[in-house]
């Protein structure tokens, strides 16, 4: 398996790229299935998740070719086309590796009448159900069975209007909802929606493929089904996630980069914790600029649903603050069993103590290189901004988590000083 060797203490300075987000990339991906014309999204990025979400559109009938970017764009251009779709069921194999693929089931039912979708099983930040998926897709008329590990819904005469009331936010049902409610018969209402940019782009991805939408950006969103949509051509916007990760390498490094292409409208929470954290954060006529001032100050966070602080920043957040003087606290209230990072943070010399949800970060004079490993994706990263920064040389296994999310990681931070590379024992 792959390696990604660093040797800490470079200062980084210069300007990246940020990638088409993978979290809106994996909600725009199955509005393909909704159309038989096809869907173009440029601005893709190159990551494992979107071409497994590529090889499930395949499996289901959907075909789908690459281009290169144009010039002066980033990412990859592709363009699918439902004419048919030949299968409903998105399979055990598929769906386990790539929790995401259950965004199939919301246009499978709207276009297909039904979809068989296997349930995605346990995974490494917490349990995560799919029960609010289901039940909205139940209050616009959809028949639900679960049976042998497989989830199956069912509306033989096509999706109804109805209004769907989340209990709690959740991202992927709010998606899930929205995808299946544009081919609805009649008015649908999704109450406690989901407010992340990511579910603003599906929103008006979906509005150019010729749905009607109201309430885009706000927690009620109104749908107004049609009979059929047309295709489209939509550029996935900016990972904030990326550009968050990176705006804590450059605070941590002591350096400075612009972010191209990121959006502080999308960050606010972000950028305000890292100014209190005192780091400076500038717009710019390209991005954001990220520079530290003189040393992290300690600060308190706690995650929430858009526009609270994101649950994705929690673990790069934690490496940062283990260089502030002083004692941090987060607290993480979206996912259980997400501090996995902890005690590899502390083998690298953090000192963190963790008390149910919340985990306390006492600064650190500096930290030192060590072979380190996560579970996952965010967690990984947080491993990879503290080897930024420690004394000597840190090896970070499992690098097909970051693969999953940060494209071409190693180039882009070799490219604004920092000592990295990758290992491949093939
Ligand atoms: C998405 C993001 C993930 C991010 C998360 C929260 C993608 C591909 N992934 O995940 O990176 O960390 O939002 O911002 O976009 N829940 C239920 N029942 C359900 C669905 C969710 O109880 O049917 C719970 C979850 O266990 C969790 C909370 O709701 O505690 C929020 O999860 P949700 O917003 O659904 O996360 P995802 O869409 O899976």
């Amino acid at each position: 398996m792959d390696q990604i060797h660093i040797r800490g203490g470079r200062r980084l300075e210069g300007a990246i790229a940020i990638s088409g987000a993978k979290n809106a990339a994996l909600t725009l991906l199955p509005c393909a299935l909704l159309t038989d014309e096809p869907l173009t999204l440029r601005n893709l990025p190159r990551l494992a998740d979107v071409d497994s979400f590529g090889h499930l559109l395949n499996e289901l009938g959907v075909s789908t070719t690459t281009e290169g970017a144009r010039r002066g764009e980033f990412g990859r251009v592709l363009t699918a086309r439902a004419t048919e779709v030949r299968s409903t069921t998105a399979p055990y194999d598929i769906v386990r590796k790539m929790r995401a693929s259950v965004l199939v089931l919301g246009p499978l039912v709207a276009r297909m009448g039904e979809a068989t979708v296997s349930l995605p099983g346990g995974c490494a930040i917490g349990n995560r159900p799919v029960d609010l998926h289901l039940q909205a897709l139940e209050a616009l008329g959809a028949e639900i069975e679960v049976a042998a590990g497989y989830v199956r819904a069912r509306a033989p005469g096509g999706l109804r209007g109805g209004t769907v009331r989340f209990p709690i936010v959740s991202v992927g049902a709010t998606e899930n909802a929205l995808m299946a409610a544009v081919l609805g018969r009649g008015t649908s209402v999704i109450e406690n929606a989901a407010r992340e940019p990511e579910i603003t782009d599906l929103a008006r991805c979906l509005q150019a493929m010729g749905a009607r939408i109201d309430g885009v950006g706000t927690s009620t969103l109104t749908i107004e089904g049609r009979d059929r949509l047309h295709g489209a051509t939509y550029a996935v916007m900016a990972d904030r996630i990326e550009a968050g990760s990176y705006a804590c390498a450059a605070a941590m490094t002591g350096g400075s980069l612009e972010l191209l292409g990121a959006r502080e409208e999308d960050l606010a929470a972000v950028t305000a914790k890292l100014r209190e954290a005192g780091v400076s954060v500038e717009e710019t006529r390209r991005g954001l600029k990220v520079s530290a001032v003189d040393g992290l100050r300690p600060v308190e966070i706690e995650t929430e649903p858009f526009p609270g602080f994101p649950t994705d920043m929690q673990a790069q957040f934690m490496a940062m603050l283990s260089l502030a003087t002083g004692t941090s606290r987060l607290t993480e209230t979206i996912f259980e069993n997400r501090y996995m990072h902890v005690p590899e943070l502390a083998r690298m010399g953090a000192r963190i103590e963790v008390r149910g949800r919340t985990a306390q970060v006492e600064g650190v004079g500096g930290l030192h290189g060590a072979p380190v490993m996560a579970t996952d994706l965010r967690a990984s990263m947080s491993l990879v901004l503290a080897g930024l920064v420690a004394e000597g040389e840190t090896r970070v296994n499992r690098v097909y988590h970051l693969d999953r999310g940060y494209e071409r990681l190693e180039e882009k931070l070799q490219a604004v000083g920092a000592d990295i590379e990758r290992l491949s024992d093939g």
